[in-house]
């Protein structure tokens, strides 16, 4: 049986994408979804999925080592950043070092980094008219966005296209693909 970590920070529609996906398949398990806002509407969602979710606070993930701990008796296979916005700290990428992914809702290099997240990225490229955006699925190290690149998939932006219809054509991108890649890595 896989064994599968999600993080997540806001609404959580790739947690339940993910978890629809798996619920199929009876190889792999999604044994927490890591929650690090009291707020987040992923809550509501682990909730109806019957998904087991541990909300944890800045002090338990960077000044002690209770997420650590906790992954450390979870044993994942893999981790996955699903909409997940902290910088995980280094004492975690090396604890599970090549066995944490995250999404990224651009096509990296462009639009990464600190403070670029979300809509942040969808208006920006908008703002700067670009013809094209994506996904892109990494590896993760130590700095926002910086691992190495697994997947990449591109959509059209068009002239006509809103922010919210960027970020619209790139959730169904993430939807589409990223379950199948995490189960492509899990079968490794
Ligand atoms: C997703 O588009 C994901 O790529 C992005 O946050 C969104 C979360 O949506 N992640 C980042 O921007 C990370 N830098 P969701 O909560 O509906 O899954």
């Amino acid at each position: 049986m896989n064994n599968l970590a999600l993080f997540a920070s806001g609404s959580g529609s790739n947690v339940e994408n993910i978890a629809k996906y798996f619920k199929k398949n009876n190889s792999t398990n999604i044994s927490c979804v890591y929650i690090n806002n009291p707020n987040a509407y992923v809550i509501e969602r682990c909730i109806n999925l019957g998904l087991p979710y541990k909300i944890f606070t800045r002090e338990d993930f960077y000044d002690s080592d209770t997420v650590l701990s906790h992954l450390n008796e979870l044993k994942p296979d893999l981790i996955v950043l699903a909409g997940f916005l902290w910088l995980i700290p280094s004492k975690i990428v090396k604890a599970f070092q090549g066995k944490i992914i995250n999404i990224h809702p651009a096509l990296l290099p462009k639009y990464g980094g600190k403070g670029m997240y979300g809509m942040k990225v969808h208006e920006a490229v908008v703002q700067n008219k670009d013809t094209e955006t994506g996904i892109t699925i990494h590896y993760v190290n130590e700095k926002y966005d910086e691992g190495s690149v697994i997947f990449q998939k591109s959509c059209a932006v068009t002239e006509a296209d809103s922010a919210e219809e960027v970020a619209h054509k790139v959730h169904a991108l993430e939807h589409e693909h990223f379950p199948k890649l995490i189960e492509d890595l899990l079968n490794k």
